[in-house]
């Protein structure tokens, strides 16, 4: 397995939402949830380590695959057993909120997923999102359209904003956590995050010039 200092390598080192600063918070993650789950966690530390590297492709939807094959040539030439590999491979491409192609199946899998969704939440996640949009050149705040709010998906001419991915994603999260590990350690940054962001719409949806 690579060491955390070969995994920093691996990752743009200006990127505040999915570089290694979120691979490290992930990583500990794992290691809290995955010791009290009884997770194997040698898998564990491999996957979170190499989950968001962007290898040969550029586009982010496509990412858990890219980062997937990353894992295997590494894995490989560390000498891993294959099953190994495949169990580590198995948590990346499934680590993905928004892609069902492949749904978390091992303990192991669905650890990965609950700590990467809490990194979304709480004061970390709001932080993250908001960087996330700045740097993309996004409108901060938008009231979202009914049609994005029931389906996630743009009505023509409507831009996303922070308050997009809160409203359709963010306050979701908790629910859809696999381990109950994973879902007590959400419970917490959920609250705060609602608190915030309710906060935060109220203030703006009542502001007048
Ligand atoms: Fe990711
Ligand atoms: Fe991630």
């Amino acid at each position: 397995m690579p060491t955390i200092e070969q995994a920093r390598a691996f990752y743009p080192e200006d990127d505040p939402v999915h570089g290694f600063s979120h691979v490290l918070r992930v990583y500990r993650l794992c290691e809290k949830i995955g010791k009290v789950e009884g997770a194997q966690i040698e898998i564990l530390r491999a996957a979170a380590l190499l989950h968001d590297v962007e290898g040969d492709v550029d586009v982010r939807e496509q990412h858990h695959l890219a980062a997937a094959n990353f894992a295997e040539n590494i894995l490989e030439k560390e000498g891993w057993q294959e099953e190994d590999i495949q169990a580590v491979l198995h948590c990346i491409r499934a680590h993905r909120f928004r892609n069902r192609d492949e749904e978390p199946q091992s303990l192991e899998a669905k650890i990965l997923f609950d700590a990467d969704k809490i990194d979304a939440i709480g004061a970390v996640g709001v932080a993250r999102a908001v960087a996330y949009a700045v740097r993309a050149g996004m409108d901060v705040f938008a009231p979202p359209s009914e049609h994005y709010l029931s389906t996630g998906e743009l009505a023509p001419g409507e831009s996303q904003t922070v308050a997009h991915e809160y409203l359709y994603k963010l306050r979701r999260i908790k629910e859809r956590l696999y381990t109950k590990t994973g879902r007590s350690l959400a419970s917490e940054r959920h609250n705060l995050m609602v608190t915030f962001f309710d906060g935060w719409l109220e203030e703006i949806g009542t502001y007048k010039e």
